[in-house]
């Protein structure tokens, strides 16, 4: 008998991806099944879709949750193996000029708040975290929790565009106003740096002169729900081999870089 990986999912919206995800557990294209679907938005639409094939699902209100912790300093609980300077050398996401107080306190805020999902996440045991639509950042602290080593990443993403270009939170519409004349979304594993992790997928689209901002994201939705499923299956198969890659350019500067390699692919 072959044994399905158990998946959790965090979301924070419509929840497009998490449904293609769903159905490809139904139907056999993902040998796995949903276990939890978790958001930060008490109004994610995705709540919807997990409720009626009855998969669990929790809230943890990122919002409410910072302003109360913002008026109330007091109020933030931290973990007992919280350590900040441990978080600091790790966070690569702000630049490494950024405000050091400022930095400190996003990390601390961001480990009280991740501490209360990690606790939602616990009666769930899953074998892989996708991300799908979720749109906060996970610290260091959150993601040592679920990858036991660094290298053994558990936690996947789905990007609207072509990584490493246009990180962050739209990529589309990045995309649309740079003027790019190929779109496109990258299936990755999660590091500490922003949407900076090993490349697992991605799927390409050819962008018009007529194309808009909205024919864009339709194009661009319609792939990740192909991609999305066929690179969370091949985790399920166990064919994502982590591999370290050193190169030495012209200039004999050597580049370490950690990245997927397919196993069953020439
Ligand atoms: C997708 O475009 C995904 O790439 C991005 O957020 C969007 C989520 O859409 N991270 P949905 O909630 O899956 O419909």
């Amino acid at each position: 008998m072959v044994t399905k990986i158990r998946i959790g999912a965090l979301i924070s919206g419509g929840g497009t991806n998490l449904q293609a995800i769903i159905d490809s557990c139904e139907s056999g294209k993902i040998c796995g099944e949903i276990v939890f679907v978790g958001t930060d938005n008490p109004d994610a639409q995705g709540l919807k879709r997990a409720a009626s094939r009855r998969i669990p699902t929790f809230v943890v209100d990122y919002k409410s949750a910072i302003k109360s912790f913002t008026n109330d300093l007091n109020k933030i609980e931290l973990p007992d193996d919280f350590n900040i300077n441990d978080l600091l050398l790790k966070y690569s996401v702000f630049p490494a000029d950024a405000d050091l107080e400022k930095t400190k306190k996003f990390l601390t805020l961001r480990a009280a708040i991740e501490k209360k999902l990690l606790d939602e996440m616990r009666p769930y045991p899953f074998d892989l975290l996708i991300l799908a639509g979720f749109m906060r950042i996970l610290s260091p602290y959150f993601i040592d929790k679920i990858n036991s080593e660094p290298d053994n990443f558990r936690i996947m993403n789905i990007h609207p565009a072509l990584l490493p270009a246009f990180p962050g939170l739209d990529g589309y519409g990045d995309t649309f106003r740079y003027g790019c004349k190929i779109g496109g979304c990258t299936v990755h594993f999660i590091d500490y740096g922003e949407d900076s992790g090993p490349i697992i997928g991605q799927r390409a689209f050819p962008i018009q002169e007529n194309d808009t901002l909205n024919t864009i994201k339709k194009k661009g939705l319609a792939l990740e729900w192909e991609l999305y499923p066929s690179c969370i299956q091949m985790f399920a198969q166990n064919r994502l081999q982590i591999v370290k890659k050193i190169f030495e350019l012209d200039s004999g500067e050597k580049v370490i870089r950690t990245v997927v390699k397919i196993k069953g692919e020439s």
